[in-house]
């Protein structure tokens, strides 16, 4: 009895390791569809896209419309809405919580990279608002 006991002790523990030990760090940022390890942003690239997926909902340079918030706000501040936040946001969409504009759908042609670079931008932007 002591004996299966142990075994299973065994088996159980070489299961958790080999969970740990298949996944390097590149695999978990594409797990999280967060942009690959060596990813750097870009601010310019970024403001591109964000006038391409996101400025109809909100606004030019993110200062918001009648459907979406401005992005360059105090609410958006990097302590309070960290980057990951903006990768959940167009992977998931979100539920209206701040606001009345409704809710934000998944934007599904966007990908991690170009995440990325719109994050690069509207944080550009906020620390030109002196949001920090
Ligand atoms: C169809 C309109 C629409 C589009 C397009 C849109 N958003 Fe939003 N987004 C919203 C609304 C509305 C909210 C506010 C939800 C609330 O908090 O009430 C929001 C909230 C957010 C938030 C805050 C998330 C949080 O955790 O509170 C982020 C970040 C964001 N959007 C990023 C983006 C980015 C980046 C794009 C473009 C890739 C985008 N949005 C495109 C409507 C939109």
């Amino acid at each position: 009895m002591m004996k299966v006991g142990f075994f299973m002790f065994l088996l159980a523990g070489s299961v958790m390791l080999q969970g740990c030990d298949v996944l390097d760090p590149e695999q978990i940022q594409q797990r999280q569809h967060l942009p690959g390890t060596d990813f750097v942003a870009d601010p310019q690239h970024g403001e591109a896209l964000f006038h391409a997926h996101c400025a109809r909902c909100h606004g030019e340079k993110g200062s918001g419309t009648d459907q979406g918030p401005p992005l360059v706000h105090q609410v958006y501040r990097p302590g309070h809405h960290a980057d990951l936040t903006f990768h959940w946001a167009v992977k998931d969409g979100v539920k209206q919580h701040h606001w009345h504009f409704g809710d934000m759908p998944p934007i599904a042609d966007v990908s991690p990279q170009q995440v990325g670079h719109i994050i690069a931008y509207i944080r550009r932007e906020q620390r030109k608002a002196d949001i920090r």
